[in-house]
């Protein structure tokens, strides 16, 4: 197969919820359709529930289960498909913003009853800034749900989106009868249990076909008639390529644990979900095809054995073959790695592989030398954009709980916020370490962490602190007269660069309005001016 055809054949995606929407579920029946698990129950949800906050066996096990449900390549039609997995829980925002960098489009899962909740806002959002493409999954139509008219507008008007329904259900809940395909004009019925299957679907071309009442009865027959005149008059052509540029969003209607309207997701998302797209460097355009191989870092795993303290950086392919044992440029190092046992991860199953393509996520096992955001290429000087840390908004000091292991601790920290569980500060009067998170759940992690995996301990100690921002000026005496004026509210962040911690929204507002040429930024990504 030539490059080009193993690029055209690969579809990177993620599927994005609220928490029971049925993420789990129907990951677990699109591996079942790939033939990449035989049985149902798995894959394991690493959902992370409130109550298990302070259980650490808890979290372990789910970092446990994190790892082996981080990728889930699975082949489906001569297609190479790559899940990635987003954590459910909100504390991990800023991990799932992280793997969104690395997909080429979304599912997105809606429950009927529930409608938008808070978490699909936040996740929308996300895929928003990047004009990720995103397919509407309405699950859990054999339950008692909302009208299904009354969920497109919510959904539109919330999520400031526009849809294209591709598929109607026909009634919801206990007289859920089935879907109809607007794209494909085919009925499909819906038998509670059972396995739907190819010979389920109904080839209807024409709604006023009497056959359709037989099927589903006058009544049902005549509102999904009148239902579809509705959609046709109040919804335009689904145009594929709107869809590719983000500008609107095809929706299904199903029943993941039922396993109805789950091969109608997929057959239609092989069909028009976008190939691997390229991504944006510090210095220019780097599209699939091209010929030299380059990749990001967007996530990285420490190993679960304390004994080992080798870590997997998941790396996503932007362009060229990547080959095992052959020499690459880590750019931000200047040095020079090759990798003699990358890892493709096939459900759960990890793999050696010789060469992966565009599209591709790899597993590099890693001492240390990777941060998320690095780059990898045949030499070209370049960095990939778009995977900023955000201004964290919960702040704690850090305190050496035993001096004696000094080393450990500030070792700890450094990796541990390396692989992005949080942010380290270090203020500029007294040297004093800030950790900054988006989620409280962090704080403990890393605690829990320092001490089985490094040995070390730490107490946090309150601060009062509202954001850290970064802040850049195009005259520089000004910057620099600014964080001297602000000392006591100053610190650098792992990078060197200077940060203001803002201690309220009021301290914010007003450093902001006594400094017009300042420009206060609350991500890390930013033009220098
Ligand atoms: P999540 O990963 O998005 O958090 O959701 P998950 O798949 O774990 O699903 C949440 C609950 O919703 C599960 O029930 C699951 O069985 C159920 N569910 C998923 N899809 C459907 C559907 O199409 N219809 C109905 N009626 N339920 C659905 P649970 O009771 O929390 O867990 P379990 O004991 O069933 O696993």
């Amino acid at each position: 197969m030539t490059i080009k055809e193993e690029i055209d054949r690969r579809r990177t995606f993620g599927i994005i919820a609220h928490p029971d929407a049925g993420k789990t579920t129907l990951t677990e029946k699109l591996l079942l359709f790939g033939g990449a698990i035989q049985t149902a129950g798995a894959v394991k949800s690493n959902k992370i529930k409130k109550h298990t906050t302070s259980d650490f066996m808890e979290i372990e096990r789910q970092r446990g289960i994190s790892v082996a449900t981080s990728v889930m390549g699975f082949e489906y039609k001569g297609i190479k498909i790559n899940l990635l997995d987003t954590p459910g829980h909100e504390d991990f925002a800023e991990d799932t913003y992280r793997t969104l960098t690395a997909v080429d489009s979304v599912v997105m899962l809606i429950d009927c009853a529930k409608g938008v909740e808070p978490q699909t806002r936040k996740l929308l959002e996300v895929c928003r800034m990047r004009s990720t493409p995103v397919i509407v999954f309405i699950n859990k139509m054999d339950r008692e749900g909302k009208d299904p008219f009354d969920l497109l507008e919510e959904i539109e008007k919330e999520l400031r989106i526009d849809l294209r329904p591709l598929s109607w259900p026909i009634s919801i809940g206990k007289t859920f009868k089935g879907v109809y395909n607007l794209y494909e004009k085919s009925l499909t019925l819906f038998n509670s249990g059972e396995k739907q299957t190819e010979e389920n679907s109904i080839e209807i071309k024409d709604l006023k076909d009497g056959t359709l009442d037989k099927l589903i009865g006058e009544d049902y027959a005549n509102t999904l008639r009148s239902d579809v005149e509705l959609l046709e008059a109040g919804y335009p052509k689904f145009d594929v390529e709107e869809y590719s540029e983000a500008m609107v969003s095809p929706v299904f209607f199903g029943s993941a644990v039922n396993n109805f309207g789950v091969r109608e997701l997929l057959d239609s998302f092989i069909e028009i979900a976008p190939r691997p797209k390229g991504r944006t460097t510090d210095t220019r355009e780097v599209l699939p095809e091209d010929k030299n191989f380059t990749g990001f870092v967007f996530k990285i795993h420490a190993n679960l054995d304390p004994k080992h303290r080798d870590r997997i950086a998941f790396l996503r392919i932007v362009s060229g073959k990547f080959e095992r044992n052959k020499n690459y440029n880590h750019v931000r190092d200047g040095r020079n790695m090759k990798f003699s046992n990358p890892t493709a991860f096939m459900a759960q199953e990890k793999n050696i592989v010789d060469e992966a393509f565009p599209g591709d996520i790899i597993g590099l096992y890693d001492s240390s030398n990777f941060k998320i955001g690095d780059t990898l290429t045949e030499g070209e000087k370049m960095n990939f954009k778009g995977i900023p840390q955000f201004s964290p908004e919960l702040f704690k000091y850090v305190v050496n709980a035993d001096p004696l292991r000094t080393k450990q601790l500030n070792k700890g920290l450094e990796q541990l916020t390396d692989e992005g569980v949080a942010q380290l500060f270090t203020k500029k009067t007294d040297n004093r370490k800030v950790l900054g998170t988006v989620g409280a759940l962090q704080f403990e992690v890393i605690q829990h962490r320092l001490k089985s995996e490094y040995s070390a301990s730490c107490n946090f100690e309150h601060i009062s602190l509202y954001k850290a921002c970064w802040m850049s000026c195009k005259d520089q005496r000004k910057l620099e007269a600014f964080i001297f004026e602000k000392a006591h509210h100053m610190a650098t962040d792992k990078e060197g660069r200077p940060v203001f911690l803002a201690e309220s929204a009021w301290a914010l507002q007003m450093a902001q309005e006594k400094n017009p040429d300042i420009k206060f930024h609350f991500i890390s990504e930013f033009k220098d001016e």
